[in-house]
Order: structure tokens, then sequence, then C-alpha cells
């Protein structure tokens, strides 16, 4: 939990984010879970991915933009990307997942209504593709400006996909009131709060209300997009689907590039959907923390991969 706290901490820190930026540890995680910091590099990253049965969501790494331009830009990096997916042919294997933060939410009093506009003008160039965008949730404070979004553009992107964090005591709520006929919702433990006042912290009471929420989703019309790589969880998908008569195509699994590789063939070789998250771009830094906060076990994956160079 200590561990936990330091990397969600150094997470936000702009000084060790340009120090991070040289260091041959992290490009030993960064490799691992990063498909590179190119277009072209993700794109092979998709096309083989989509060989294997595969789909993906694509995130543009970047969060806590400074300042609208910075947003822009973000903005039209994803425009570009959904171009170049449908171009080779990839938007039917592939969507795009962004960041409120990193295309303004976090800018002040302004910052939802240009958040919006960049998330409708991002849902406009994916509409053109032939595919959808999933909204990342962030931290507690930027959850129900989120939903609100979310709430907002579902008018004129009903494939409008949000995500629901099973460590928030209010996601019992949010489940039910987010779960309308066919609405795409991805459900995960959580990757940033521990504060009491408004997450669980234990696993065990993580874990119980993700199974509370999933049930909630499986037996609503909404579609359920189950992102965990927790073997049981994973189980329990699976037996709550086939006991709300879901077929394979009702929902999905949902895992982080480079995280249980070999789990996410075996689902897709069952006939399961499954869906990688898969970042790319230079600002890999907060992610990559996220990642060895969830997971210690990933540092000494990364000291190994230093070790053999
Ligand atoms: P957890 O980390 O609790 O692990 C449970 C068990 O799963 C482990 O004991 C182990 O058995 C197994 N396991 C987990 N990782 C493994 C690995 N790499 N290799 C082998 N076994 C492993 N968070 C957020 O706050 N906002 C968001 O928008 C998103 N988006 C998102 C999209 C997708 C597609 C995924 C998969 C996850 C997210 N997350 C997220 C992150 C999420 O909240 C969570 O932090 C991580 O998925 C880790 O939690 P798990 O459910 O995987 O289990």
């Amino acid at each position: 939990m200590v561990l936990r706290q330091a990397l969600l901490s150094a997470s936000g820190s702009r000084r060790l984010r340009a120090f991070a930026a040289n260091s041959p540890f992290a490009r030993g995680v960064v490799d691992r879970f990063v498909a590179g910091e190119e277009v072209d590099t993700v794109i092979a990253v998709v096309a083989s991915l989509a060989q294997e049965g595969l789909f993906a969501s694509v995130d543009h790494l970047g969060e806590d933009t400074t300042h609208p331009r910075q947003a822009a830009q973000i903005t039209e990096a994803y425009i570009g990307l959904l171009r170049r997916l449908s171009e080779e042919g990839l938007s039917s294997a592939a969507e795009v997942s962004v960041k409120p933060s990193a295309v303004g939410l976090g800018l002040g009093a302004d910052g939802e209504e240009l958040a919006t506009a960049n998330v409708a003008r991002i849902c406009a160039a994916a509409r053109e593709a032939g595919t959808t965008v999933t909204l990342d949730m962030e931290g507690p404070e930027s959850v129900s400006a989120t939903l609100r979004m979310v709430r907002v553009l579902r008018a004129d992107f009903p494939w409008l996909g949000c995500v629901l964090q099973s460590y928030l005591r209010r996601t019992d709520d949010d489940a039910v009131a987010m779960a309308t006929p066919g609405a795409r919702i991805r459900l995960c433990k959580g990757a940033y709060a521990l504060d009491p006042a408004v997450a669980h912290t234990s696993h065990r009471e993580v874990d119980a209300a993700f199974v509370r929420a999933l049930r909630t989703l499986m037996q609503s019309s909404a579609f359920p997009m189950v992102a965990t790589h927790d073997p049981r969880l994973i189980e329990i998908a699976g037996t709550l689907a086939a006991l709300n008569r879901r077929s394979a195509d009702d929902f999905e699994y949902q895992m982080l590039y480079g995280a249980r590789p070999e789990e996410q063939r075996r689902l897709a070789g069952m006939g399961a959907r499954v869906r990688v998250y898969v970042p790319y771009g230079r600002d890999w830094y907060g992610y990559l923390l996220r990642r060895l906060a969830e997971r210690p076990a990933n540092l000494v994956f990364a000291a190994r991969a230093i070790a053999g160079r």
C-alpha cells in the first residue's frame, strides 16, 4: 500500500517525469506496456492484433494538459490517428480511448466545455472512420464532469463509451444510472484514488464492488466491457454473461497491452470478444507509474529487462 501510494504520488510529479524520460529502468517497462511513440508503430501493432482476432482501443498518451493549445494538438493527433486507422482498413478492429484531462478537462472553469468540444470533434472523426470512442476515467475529482460529458455527447454519438471504477463508493449508483440500452460501459477496478472517503481501499471490497457493478451491467441492456486481468473476475464475467443469456458478441473482455497476452489469446481462441487497450506516444510517464503501482511485479520485470541488456 505504501509503495502504491508513493508511485501514484510520483505519477503527478513533473520533475520525476523529466528524470524518467532518460532512465533505462523506465524504458524496460515502457517497451512492454507502450506500443511505440509514433502512429506507424501503433498501426502495425493494431494490425498484428487484428490478425490474431483481437480488437484494440488506442490511447494517444497524454494527460494533465496545461494549455488549450496542447488540448487542440492532442485532439488533432486523435483525428489523424482515426484517419490512418480508416486508410489502413482497421476501423472495424480498433477504436480510440481518450483521457478527458488530455483534451482540456482540467483547464479551469471553461475546461469542461473545451474538453466536450474536443471530444465531439474526435467523435465526429470516429463516425467518419466507422468506429467508436471511449472516454477514460481519471481521478475522483473529474468523475462527475466526465459522466456529464458522456451524457451530453451521447445525444449525437450514442456509441460513446464510458468507464466506471469499482473502487469508487459511488459506482453502485453510477452503474444503474449509466446502464441505458446499448450504452458501452467499461468496468475496471480503478487506478487513481486511495482516499477512503470516496474509495474502497481493500482488495476484497474493490473486488466485491466490481462483481456488484458487473451484475448490474450484465442484467441491463447496456454493452459491458469487462476490463480486468483478474482470473477470478474474468471467470465470474463469463458466468454472469451466460446466466443473462448474453452471446459472445453481447459483451467483451478488455486488457492492457503487455498484460497477460496469453490470456487475451486464450479467450479470443474460445470465441470471446477481446479488446486490447494499446497506448502509444511520447507522454508515457503517468501511464507507466500507474502500471507499476497496480502491480509491483512489473518493477521486477523492468529490473530483469535492464539486467539482460
Ligand atoms: P489487479 O491488478 O487487482 O490484479 C488481480 C489479479 O490479476 C492478480 O493477482 C493477478 O493474478 C492477475 N493479474 C493482474 N495483472 C496481471 C499481469 N500483468 N500479469 C499476470 N497476471 C495479472 N483505470 C482507471 O482508473 N481508468 C480507466 O479508464 C482505466 N481503463 C482501463 C482500460 C482497460 C482495458 C484495462 C484493462 C484497465 C483500465 N484501467 C483503468 C486500469 C484498472 O483500473 C486497473 O488498475 C488495472 O486493470 C489492474 O487491475 P486488474 O483488474 O487487472 O486486477
